[in-house]
């Protein structure tokens, strides 16, 4: 399966970064739905996996190019799971740092002292005409007390992967880049591509 072109279904600068650093040693051309002009795909599924298959299809239908959506977000077992598939929602008007202390707030109210969460990715490739393949990816870590670090987006601040005492967004991109959910989730679909 050869790709010299790939559509990827997000306005989120900090992922299309990350893709698009993930994806440069195979020499794909990167380009986002905005560079196209094309609207965003509501996420009207329950599932990750659901949200990014239709949006993957959705683009698709619309630019006639393999398109690339993923859905992803912060899973948190003292709140059996949730964000989840509504993390970016979970912040009020996308405001992270007020989502991150919703979090945390919620996180001391639960009464459970379980500070572990994941992480997950899923990612969905269309092609014109062909079946959508699925490619996952998880990483697993615990929330820190308070946030802390400027780098990354969304909830990196409070995110501290397994086998590290920093969050993603003190350990930097470099470090976040080898093991996070979409970059092990883009390993499956480099793989299967290159
Ligand atoms: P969506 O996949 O764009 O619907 O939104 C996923 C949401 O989950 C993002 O807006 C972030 O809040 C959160 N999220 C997903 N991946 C990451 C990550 O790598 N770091 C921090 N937050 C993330």
């Amino acid at each position: 399966m050869k790709i010299t072109k790939l559509v990827v279904a997000s306005h989120n600068a900090g992922k299309i970064a990350e893709i698009k650093t993930l994806l440069a040693p195979l020499k794909i051309e990167v380009q986002s739905a905005a560079d196209l002009r094309l609207g965003d795909v509501e996420e009207t599924g329950t599932t990750f996996e659901e949200n990014a298959k239709l949006k993957a299809e959705a683009l698709c239908m619309m630019c006639g190019l393999p398109c690339l959506a993923d859905d992803s977000g912060l899973c948190v077992d003292a709140l059996d799971g949730r964000p989840g598939v509504y993390s970016a929602r979970y912040a009020p008007n996308r405001d992270f740092n007020e989502g991150m202390k919703m979090l945390l707030k919620e996180m001391e109210e639960s009464g459970k002292s379980t500070r572990k969460a994941h992480f997950s990715c899923c990612m969905a490739l269309a092609y014109p005409n062909e079946k959508t393949i699925i490619f996952e990816g998880r990483v697993d870590g615990n929330i820190s007390q308070t946030p802390s670090g400027n780098g990354g987006f969304g909830y990196d601040p409070i995110f501290i992967p397994e086998g590290f005492d920093k969050t993603f967004a003190e350990l930097g991109e470099d470090i976040k880049n080898k093991m996070s959910h979409r970059s092990r989730a883009l390993e499956k679909l480099i793989n299967k591509i290159k």
